[in-house]
């Protein structure tokens, strides 16, 4: 059984996330969705309320399961005996970070392989920091999260939408 994690900040989970997991999915017999601590970012949400955001996000999917880790990639890569890290990029600029920390991870463990997929499907933009900046403008959030993960980003969010 092959097994990929998809890691990420996931502050919160947004369709576009959503559509990399099935990409991964329809690559690998099961996917472990990690949400993570990236030091360089500062979170609207806590590692607990993003975790819950995720699981309630991917509950319709076969063969994901969401985790949250505080440690490090290359640990838990070794820890669940991963084939691949999937990620996305969207544009050159994401492409330029993902290959950054693709590098740093494959130097600390040499088993380690990142999948880089190109942004597709129908959210091929979609960011985090558009769901939050919609968030505190009390914008709609329809046709950025899943709707089953709505009340808790509403709620985690201290009630400001
Ligand atoms: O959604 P993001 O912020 O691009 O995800 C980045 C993340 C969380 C996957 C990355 O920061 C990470 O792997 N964090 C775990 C800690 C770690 O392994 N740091 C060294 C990697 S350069």
């Amino acid at each position: 059984m092959s097994l990929a994690i998809v890691p990420g900040s996931f502050d919160p989970m947004t369709l576009g996330h959503l559509e990399l997991i099935r990409e991964a999915r329809k690559r690998y017999d099961r996917v472990t969705v990690a949400v993570m601590i990236n030091s360089e970012k500062q979170y609207l949400f806590d590692l607990e309320t993003r975790l819950k955001i995720a699981e309630a996000s991917v509950a319709d999917l076969d063969g994901v399961t969401v985790i949250s880790d505080s440690g490090l990639l290359i640990d838990l890569y070794d820890r669940l005996g991963a084939d691949a890290v999937v990620k996305s990029y969207r544009n050159e600029t994401d492409l330029i970070y993902e290959r950054r920390m693709a590098d740093w991870n494959r130097a600390h463990n040499e088993r380690f392989v990142t999948v880089l997929i190109p942004a597709a499907g129908e959210h091929p933009t979609l960011s985090s920091t558009e769901v939050r900046e919609a968030l505190r403008a009390g914008k709609p959030l329809d046709g950025m999260v899943h709707p089953a993960a709505l009340p808790l980003i509403l709620k985690g969010n201290g009630g400001e939408a």
